[in-house]
Formats: structure tokens, sequence, C-alpha cells
């Protein structure tokens, strides 16, 4: 039905129709690059508009909206997308901190929530899951995917396309999802926002492109391109990934849309003018062309001279068409637009309830020595730093449609969260950069945060003094919302040195001392690891972030949370990550360094704190572990287990996780993998058995040839607590 309906339609439309469903432009609001869309109302008009993104209200939809069904020759409705990155109105933890629950039906219930509230307001495609693996944390947008392991950011991709998208895209509260950035865009050279990736097949087909292809598999209906090049060629114009990957070996069968004005990036990538690149994009098997109109100008010409065949433009625009069709934009245009559900669903109670909910799951305790945390809800209590008193700041980056208006800072959360036992003192303390990092980097400053034109030394008494008068301390320090996400690369990782110093003069005064630790990154944090007592890491935890802190601060909430990336020692260890190789001189166990082995001379291989790694105001033992056999074959499987017991005196989750490794093979192969994870929940005393089915599927890579092969030899098995603290078991594969 769908395809005599597209094919009816497509053979009434002009060239020039064809090609304005390949256009996509802006409400002409908000953007993330130099150009605005323009003229927009009268392109709608003469058909030239395919989709639209970057509303800032609902209104504004539905006129769009209008004018395409009522003023346009053919009255083809306009698909309508937004950056729905971790919630819309109702804000969820950025992605980074939603990967740290390592729970797939919470971070399918966010991008659930995200579509029904986004829905209402007329949107009906999302520019998400961004599934790109990240291993390097001055890379801005580390904040916005799923960290660096493969494993579980398949899991996750999967995850947020069901929630998305449901099992019905035509149903009113589900939207259209967007896998991005394809391909590679989190392996930018030296972290450095947009910059080119290299990378050998062996690692592409191993460890970065399994998230993209399980999002497809879990019927992904578009995908974005990625800025980068890759093998020389920039993805927006890769024929080798839109088509022969992509399309030809993954079967993806939805359409492919460019990131902001990527084709007319090609010019600047060195791959010609204005309409070669635009030929070249289109060629590739890229459908839609984001905000930079090159083919919106320049396809016609390219027709007409030979170089752009107008099957290749038919191909395109059926897909555009496909994707309104699946959505039931030509049975309703109207269908996301409900001012009524709008105000019922958006920002609902349960919906801010489980926003606070999934910010506790994701909140990392990095440290706690002498049980400093939770903190008892009575007596005084100092709450200091730049980050303290602003609500805005909370929800952190790609939070456009963020109800910023009702986020609360800290400050007022714990107001508002704490009996009046708990007396709360508050003082800036510092500013979040010093005067002259603030001149230089004015955009990393933040949304709303406070700030005092006094002298340090002045700012930081005034501080003390209020520390002096409190039982304990909690400094709110880090980054702001805008000192990570896209185009926010740095090179230096440390807690900015304006608020160290705030820090070591916190601690001067004997007090216990709290660092909740706001970030959309791992950072540096080796001497807050040496001197600061406790470290919550709350990322940037969305509409309610502030009660979910206090939740955990206070004991209401067991902190549960496992890092997905690796925190480093310091930035020249980046790369670092778990899943690393042997190499052929690996270091010795239990030695920091070798001469003429794998190491460096001024710092051991270590991370400070490894991926996995979180912990919990109780304590998790981890029997050996048991395996039912010692050897099996294709077909059969091999039961894992470990009885895991709760040793403290509280409940509490923990995320038991399963690694293997290959200890022979015909490639390389990493040191652990991520094969499984099981979440659990043990009250005081409690053991639970936790058992992992290993089938021949676990030991399965892409070896040299591209074949995904498992090879028979031995296999180490690793259970545990993070990636560094495990049992170690070994079987054989016959
Ligand atoms: O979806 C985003 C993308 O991640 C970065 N560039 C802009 C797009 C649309 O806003």
């Amino acid at each position: 039905k769908m395809n005599a309906f597209i094919s009816n339609l497509l053979s009434k439309m002009t060239l020039d129709e064809k090609i304005g469903q390949l256009n996509l432009l802006t409400g002409g609001e908000a953007t993330t690059g130099s150009v605005v869309s323009t003229d927009v109302e009268s392109k709608i008009k003469k058909g030239q508009v395919g989709g639209m993104f970057s509303f800032t209200t609902p209104q504004k939809i539905r006129k769009a909206q209008e004018i395409a069904v009522n003023q346009s020759r053919l009255k083809i409705p306009i698909i309508f997308g937004q950056d729905v990155i971790h919630g819309y109105k109702t804000t969820f933890p950025i992605p980074l901190a939603l990967s740290c629950t390592w729970d797939m039906s919470l971070i399918q219930k966010t991008a659930r929530i995200a579509a029904i509230e986004a829905t209402a307001d007329g949107l009906n495609w999302t520019f998400s899951p961004m599934v790109d693996i990240s291993r390097d944390p001055r890379w801005g947008r580390i904040s916005e995917g799923s960290g660096e392991d493969t494993y579980l950011g398949s899991q996750i991709a999967k995850a947020m396309i069901k929630g998305y998208q449901g099992d019905d895209l035509s149903k009113y509260n589900t939207m259209m999802a967007c896998v991005k950035h394809f391909a590679l865009y989190g392996a930018a050279e030296a972290g450095r926002d947009y910059n080119t990736t290299d990378m050998s097949l062996d690692r592409m087909y191993n460890e970065y492109l399994p998230p993209y292809k399980a999002a497809i598999d879990a019927g992904a209906g578009s995908v974005m391109t990625s800025f980068n090049d890759i093998n020389g060629v920039p993805a927006t114009a890769n024929k080798w990934l839109m088509t022969d990957l992509l399309r030809k070996q993954w079967g993806f069968k939805g359409f492919v849309v460019t990131d902001y004005t990527a084709v007319n990036e090609l010019i600047d990538h060195g791959l010609g003018d204005l309409q070669a690149v635009s030929a070249l994009s289109l060629n590739a098997g890229v459908d839609m062309d984001m905000v930079g109109e090159g083919f919106l100008t320049t396809l016609k010409k390219s027709v007409q001279e030979g170089k752009v065949k107008t099957q290749q433009i038919d191909n395109a625009c059926r897909l555009v068409l496909e994707a309104k069709y699946k959505l039931g934009l030509f049975e309703d245009p109207y269908r996301y637009c409900n001012e009524e559900r709008a105000k019922t669903e958006i920002l609902k109670p349960e919906n801010l309830q489980f926003a606070r909910e999934a910010a506790t799951q994701s909140f990392v305790l990095l440290k706690n020595d002498n049980q400093t945390l939770p903190l008892k809800k009575t007596g005084t209590v100092a709450l200091i730093g730049p980050l303290a008193n602003t609500g805005s700041n909370m929800p952190g980056t790609w939070s456009v449609n963020s109800d910023l208006a009702n986020t609360s800072s800290l400050l007022d959360g714990m107001k508002a969260n704490l009996g009046s036992d708990v007396k709360i003192l508050h003082s800036l303390g510092s500013n979040l950069l010093a005067d002259e990092e603030y001149q230089k980097r004015a955009t990393m400053f933040g949304r709303d945060i406070p700030r005092d034109n006094r002298p340090e030394e002045e700012v930081i008494k005034e501080a003390v003094d209020i520390a002096k008068q409190a039982d304990v301390v909690i400094a709110a320090l880090g980054e702001s919302s805008e000192m990570s996400g896209e185009s926010s690369s740095r090179t230096d990782l440390e807690i900015p040195q304006v608020q160290k110093r705030l820090l070591q003069a916190l601690l001067k005064t004997g007090k216990p001392v709290v660092l909740v630790l706001f970030t959309g990154r791992p950072l540096v944090l080796n001497w807050e690891n040496q001197n600061v007592p406790a470290i919550l890491n709350v990322w940037f935890g969305g509409t309610e972030a502030a009660k979910a802190i206090t939740d955990v601060l206070f004991g209401d909430v067991n902190p549960s949370g496992k890092l997905t990336a690796t925190f480093p020692q310091n930035v020249g260890q980046i790369p670092l990550y778990y899943s690393h190789k042997n190499t052929g001189r690996p270091l010795e166990d239990g030695k920091w360094f070798s001469k003429f082995r794998s190491n460096y001379i001024d710092v051991s291989n270590d991370p400070l704190y490894p991926f996995g790694y979180g912990l919990s105001y109780t304590t998790f033992d981890y029997s050996d572990i048991k395996l039912d056999k010692s050897s099996f074959k294709a077909g059969e499987t091999i039961n894992a287990s470990v009885e895991v017991k709760n040793t403290g005196t509280r409940e509490g989750k923990e995320v038991v996780q399963f690694y293997i490794r290959d200890l022979v093979g015909s490639s390389t192969r990493p040191v652990k993998e991520l094969k499984h994870f099981e979440k659990i929940s043990l009250k005081a005393g409690e053991s639970k058995t936790v058992t992992f089915k290993i089938t021949v599927d676990d030991l399965k890579f892409f070896n040299s040839d591209l074949k995904f092969v498992a090879e028979p030899g031995d296999f180490k098995v690793f259970i545990g607590t993070n990636s560094r603290d495990v049992k170690t078991s070994q079987f054989r594969l016959r």
C-alpha cells in the first residue's frame, strides 16, 4: 500500500519538488553553525522544504505544517525534527550519565517519556540516539554518548530506539529516531571536535561500528552523517559507508540526513565546489541535506549536466516520503500537534518523578572514606561553590527544550527537600573560571552561573568563614554545562584552578568536605582523590537533579552508578580504555614501570577510576566463579556463576560485570571485553547467585578478512564489580 501511494505521488512531482523533499531547514532560530535558514515560509509554499527542525514553540510547528498542506502544490506534510537527546521538557541526565545506570529498561523509559512529551508538541523525529563510542574525554561530545564500551553502547542504542519508536511509528506518541553520527565521530583525533578520524578496519568493525549496527537492527528510521572523514573520504560523501556498508551489508531501509551544513563543509574538506560536493553526497547515498541547501540549489543543474541521475533523486525522495508515510503524516499531518495532550503529558508529575529516579541512578560515588556519606539529616551544612546556586546549569548539554525556569539549583533543592533539622548555609566561594580564563572563553561560562567580581581571596575567605560554622562542607564544583558538549573540547581536564584553590581552602578548615562534582566528561581528579574524603559525581542530572543529589547525599537513595568511561590519571594517558590490546611488551603484573615494556616513565598505565567503577554505601563480596563445564563447542553453552553478597548494613544495587578474553586468536584481541552484565538489588546480608550463559556468539569477532568468527581455543572469563577488580576463570572452545 505504501509503495503504491508513494509511486503515485512521485509520478506527480516535478524534479524541483523532489529535490525540495531533500531539503531540511530550521525554523530560523536556534542553530549550531553559522548558517541560518531564510525565506522559510516562501520555500514551504514552493514545495522546497521536506523537513524542519529547531523550533522553539509548538505553535510555529503547526503554522509551518499549515502552510505546507494548504499552500504548497502537492500538500506534502513536513517532518519535524529536534535534538531531543536526553528528555524533552522533562530533562533526564546527560546520555553519558544515563549510561552509568547500566539499566536498559530505565534508559528505554527515558526515551519513551521524551517521545511522549515531544510528540505532543508537534515533533515526530529526534536526532538521537548518539551512539558514537568515545575513548577521549578531551572531546566535549563524550557527554552525549554512552562512553567507551562497544557492548554496553550497543545495548543502550537498542533500548533508546525502542523507547522513541515503540512498536508502531504511526502512533501519535512515538517518534522516528535518527542514529548518529555515522560514523566514528567519537574518534576525532586529539579529541578536537570535527577533526579527522583514522582507524583500522579491525577497530572499526569490532569496536566502533557495532552500536550503529545495533540501532539499525533495532529499526532506527534514519541515520545522520558525521562531520569527520573516514579513510580519507568525509562521511557525508562516503559511498562505501553510506551505500556499501549501511545499505548493502546492513540492509538499512530508512533515509540518511547530513549533519548541520555537512555538505557545504565538503568544500573545506577539499572535495570541490558546492555543486560538485552536493552531487558527491547524493551519489554516495545521502538523502537529506541539513540547512546548507546545496541539494536545493545545485542538484537540478547536476541532473541537466548528467552528473546526477534522476533515479538517485527519486530514490532519496522515496525514502523521505516513506518516512512521512510511516509516521502517518499523509493520513493526518497534525497527528503530532496536540495542545490538549501537551497540557497533560508534558512535565507531568510521574515524568518528573522518573527524572529524579533516573538521576539518582546515574550518579557515581567515586570516593567515600570513613563513610563520610551519607550525611545526617541534622546539624549545619555549608553548601559552597559556583555550581551550588544555579538551576539552569543542571540539565547539561543539548537541553534546548528543557524547562529551565522550573529547574532548581542544588541550594534550593536541598532547602526544599530537607527538614528544618538541617541548617543550610551558602557562599559562592569562587567563580567558575578565573577572570582571565573567562575573558578568553566566555562561551564556556554556561547559563546563569553566579559570579563575584571581588578579589578571589575575599570570596574564598567569606566561604571559609561559613564553612567553619558548619558540621560538614559540600563543595559544588566542576564544569558548567557549556564546558562539555558540541564544540567544547578541552586539553586540560582538571577542575578549573580557581575552584581548586577554593577546595584547598575548604579542606584546610578541617571540616569533612564532600565534593559534588558536575561534569560532562571524565576529569583528571588525582589531587581531589588524594585529598577530599568523599566525591560524588553527579554529571548534569536534568530537571530534577537538585532533588536527586539531595536524595543521595542524605542517604534516601544508595548510589549505584558505574562509570562507562575511564577516568585517566592525566591527559597524557589518553586514549585510555579498559579493553586495550596486550601489545608484545606488556607490563608485568604488579609493576608500574619496567624498562623496554609498554609504559610511561612518569605515570603508571592504570586509570584513576576504571571502566565499570562506582562505590555504594554498602559493600559487596564476590565468590569465586563456578563454570558448569570447562569446555564447549558451537551450539552448546557454558554457565558462569558467582555468588554476590551484600556485606554492608544497607540495601544496595550492584552491576555484576562479565568480561572475556580470547587468549589466542588470528588477530590480536583485547585484554578484556564486556559481554554481559546484570544489575541486582540486595538487602543487607542478602546473597544472590548470578549466572551468565556463555554462547559461541559471545566469542565472535571480525577477523582480518572481516569474517565474524569464533576461533577455537582458550578463553579467560572475569566477573566483578568493575573492569579491574574481578574474579577469574578459564574455559575452552573446542
Ligand atoms: O543533531 C545535531 C548534531 O548532533 C550536531 N549538529 C546539529 C544537529 C542538529 O541540531
